[in-house]
């Protein structure tokens, strides 16, 4: 598949036009940010573990019925994916207290939760993401009462399988950011699926094995994102 031009560059990937005008090239740098883009650093190799990090999760997703962009890897860097009309929203789903939820509600991480809690923030980094609920997203007309209803049973069953997968090899998904799209007026699921975008705890000790390594400064960040890609790709 032929790259053509870039025509978006994110805090994470850069999106390529390709000759089919349903299908793009979603490229993964090694660039991170957190505290929206405050912080700004490289983790080596990054790129290629959450490249093929996502691709197992995505054909995992795709096996079960969750409808997802993902396409084919084509390189250690970059995924064929079907192009898609971004829906603004971020959602999160929470299994545990923890990150801005614990801030927010005063509450200790890892404190568990009696079920998944789901969450949607508007995607904006010139505001930081802010939250929304659903009232705000049909009101401003970001997604339709049947896309929201889609949306929320997608995450939630994205939630099921992602955490019985990650069980298996020892990892507790604490929660994990989702975004969707349109493509030919269906929902599906975006983006990437990585320690970027997912909280991973060992079980047992609870290090972590995700993005919070290089968001609190905890060291040996490239050695967590070498590990999940490990055991998800064994
Ligand atoms: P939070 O606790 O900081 O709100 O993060 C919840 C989850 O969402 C966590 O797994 C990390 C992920 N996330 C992103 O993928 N992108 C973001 O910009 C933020 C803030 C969180
Ligand atoms: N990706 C987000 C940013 O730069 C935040 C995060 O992942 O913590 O700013």
């Amino acid at each position: 598949m032929k790259r053509g031009e870039a025509f978006y560059e994110g805090k994470a990937k850069i999106l390529y036009t390709t000759d089919d005008p349903d299908l793009i090239i979603q490229y993964f740098k090694d660039d991170a940010t957190a505290f929206n883009a405050q912080k700004r650093g490289t983790i080596r190799e990054k790129g290629i573990f959450n490249n093929k990090i996502s691709e197992v999760l995505f054909t995992l997703l795709e096996g079960k019925g969750v409808p997802t962009h993902f396409v084919r890897r084509l390189n250690d860097r970059e995924m064929l994916v079907r192009r898609l009309e971004i829906i603004p929203v971020e959602v999160i789903v929470r299994n545990l207290v923890a990150g801005s939820l614990a801030k927010r509600l005063g509450l200790e991480e890892g404190t568990p939760l009696s079920r998944p809690v789901l969450e949607h923030c508007y995607k904006s980094d010139a505001l930081g993401d802010p939250m929304v609920n659903e009232s705000y997203i049909l009101g401003l007309g970001w997604a339709t009462e049947a896309e929201l209803r889609e949306i929320a049973r997608l995450a939630f069953r994205v939630n099921e399988l992602l955490k019985e997968f990650f069980d298996q090899r020892n990892l507790i998904l604490v929660d994990f950011k989702l975004e969707f799209g349109r493509h030919h007026g269906k929902v599906y699921l975006g983006d990437e699926i990585c320690p970027d975008t997912c909280r991973l705890w060992e079980k047992g000790t609870l290090e972590k094995l995700d993005k919070d390594r290089f968001r609190r400064d905890l060291g040996r960040v490239e050695d967590a994102y070498q590990e999940v890609c490990r055991r998800v790709c064994s």
